[in-house]
């Protein structure tokens, strides 16, 4: 059995060295620089600035979601601010005051989000009624199935 073997010069091999290691050292950039996927997309603004999806249901036959079988009801989940206006519609904010990080409240006799820190009022969408804060709430779209008895956030 006759067997051949090729030999390579060394500009031949550190010139096929140099394109492999090109390629993936071109590969790996390309890869880590794509954008990475977000958790929370900015959707469609109506007032205050509306976010995406956040995987939040609750299930308001839950004894932890009580509050929001009532108009005027709220509680807090994952950051936001969940609430049942005076009109009985679900709306869910984030719940960090734009203007000094203060926890806001729903204020169900003025069906607006107050903010106990400064004052600051916004609507239900998150705009702002009155300062001092600059900036809208973020706001998430509500999808109530009354026939699962079910909230979904975003
Ligand atoms: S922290 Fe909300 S008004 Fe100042």
């Amino acid at each position: 059995m006759k067997t051949t073997h090729q030999t390579l010069d060394r500009r031949t091999f550190f010139s096929l060295v140099g394109t492999s290691i090109g390629a993936i050292v071109l590969s790996n950039c390309l890869s880590s620089c794509s954008a990475p996927a977000e958790a929370v997309s900015p959707g469609p603004s109506t007032g205050g600035t509306t976010g995406g999806s956040t995987g939040l249901t609750l299930n308001l036959n839950d004894a932890a979601n009580a509050k929001l079988k009532q108009n005027g009801g709220f509680l807090y989940k994952n950051g936001m601010i969940i609430a049942r206006t005076k009109d009985g519609s679900f709306i869910a904010v984030s719940q960090v005051c734009t203007h000094a990080g203060v926890t806001v409240e729903f204020d169900a006799a003025g069906n607006r989000i107050h903010c106990p820190g400064h004052g600051s009022n916004f609507k239900n969408d998150g705009s702002i009624i009155n300062g001092p804060a600059g900036s809208p709430l973020k706001a998430f779209k509500t999808t109530f199935d009354s026939t699962s008895n079910t909230l979904k956030i975003g």
